[in-house]
């Protein structure tokens, strides 16, 4: 018979070795394959600061549409391109407004993505039929290595199947694709753990298409700053309204989404919540998942317990609603933050998109 500690490590040794011929170490001899591969056309999933991405030549039509197909993504939901710095950025667009040049300097590299006019050079399919495109300059050592060995600016999403959670850590994106799986270069677990902001900047205000960990206000102090010290290129127009928020064309209502069916629910119907679990959907065990001590339960249902900080928070989520996937259970439950400051909007709507609520 195995014991239950024999058959704990077996099964530490199987996971260790799971997706291992995909997944390669960042070192010398990894990057230098992975850059091979992008300059033949390949596919490559590495780690940024925020979620990993898929990656591919920006420039080539034949590379970029592999994106597509392995990830499953409507042709009309464009790409964010990866460069290394403000002067490959300037090569993707047709202007780098003054409101980027000041972003960038207080922001890049960092998670701060900048929708701009596109110009020639890129290929097409990274804006999917858009005049526009998404400019980002990742911090992240490995991202950055690659775009530099590369020369040019890489196309990535993250390193998902459509719809689904976003991967942060090398094992994450192996579980998306298994035997599709292109390589993979290990980075350990992301920094961030939640997407760019993606903020448009060809209209007559800037908009935040999607938040992330740049906030609004951070944005609009970098910009009023300048505006301040005596800045002639920008006007009172282009300080960002507060709470902006406006559709972006990748932005479904359900996204980042578990494959469980998954319920979000505010602090004060808990109680309700727990005659819902003992009795409706009940009887089965659910996972929950809060950042609450005082809310939590117990066998046989799963509480997978969360850091109280935004930054905590926002840097675990995807990996707990992976694990709220596994667990087994027929629903998932996530207590809501109540909170407004730092990453909680970001952490806020990927959970409005990634669960529902609870039909009580
Ligand atoms: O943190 C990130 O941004 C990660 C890492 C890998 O860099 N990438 C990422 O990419 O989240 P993706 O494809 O999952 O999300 C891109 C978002 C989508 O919401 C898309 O609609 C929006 O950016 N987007 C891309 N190009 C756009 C454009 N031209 N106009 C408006 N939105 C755009
Ligand atoms: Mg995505």
């Amino acid at each position: 018979m195995v014991s239950g500690v024999a058959r704990g490590l077996a099964l530490a040794r199987t996971n260790k070795s799971i997706g291992s011929e995909h997944i390669r170490r960042a070192d010398a001899a990894g990057l230098a394959e992975a850059v091979s591969r992008l300059e033949a056309g390949k596919v490559v999933a590495f780690p940024t600061e925020t979620v990993y991405g898929l990656g591919a030549d920006a420039a080539r039509d034949e590379a970029v549409e592999k994106i597509y197909r392995l990830k499953g993504r409507p042709r009309g939901n464009p790409l964010i391109v990866h460069v290394l710095d403000v002067e490959m950025a300037r090569a993707c667009v047709l202007e780098f407004p003054p409101a980027a040049e000041i972003l960038a300097k207080a922001f890049w590299p960092g998670p701060l993505t900048l929708v701009l006019r596109r110009g020639r050079g890129l290929s097409r399919l990274v804006s999917a039929g858009l005049s526009t495109v998404a400019i980002r300059c990742p911090s992240h050592r490995i991202a950055r290595a690659l775009i530099r060995r590369l020369g040019s600016p890489i196309a990535a999403p993250s390193a998902n199947r459509y719809g689904q959670t976003s991967p942060t850590t090398a094992e994450h994106v192996y579980a998306e694709f298994h035997s599709d799986c292109p390589l993979i270069l290990d980075g350990g677990a992301c920094q961030v753990g939640l997407e760019s902001t993606v903020l448009d900047l060809t209209g007559s205000q800037p908009v935040v298409l999607r938040p992330g960990a740049i906030t609004p206000e951070m944005i609009q102090h970098a910009l009023k700053r300048s505006l301040e010290a005596g800045s002639h290129v920008i006007s009172k127009s282009l300080i960002v309204p507060r709470q902006s928020a406006a559709p972006s064309p990748g932005l479904a209502r359900r996204h980042y989404a578990p494959r469980t069916t998954a319920y979000r629910f505010p602090r004060k119907n808990w109680g309700k919540i727990r005659a819902w679990i003992e009795k409706g959907r009940g009887r089965e065990p659910v996972v929950l998942i809060s950042h609450d001590t005082r809310i939590a339960l117990g066998e046989p249902n799963t509480t997978i317990v969360m850091p109280d900080d935004d930054v905590g928070y926002a840097k675990r989520l995807y990996a707990a609603l992976r694990q709220a996937d596994h667990a087994g259970c027929k629903s998932i439950l996530v207590l809501e933050p109540q909170h407004k400051q730092g990453l909680w909007p970001a952490v806020i709507d990927r959970l409005a998109r990634a669960t529902e609520e609870v039909p009580l």
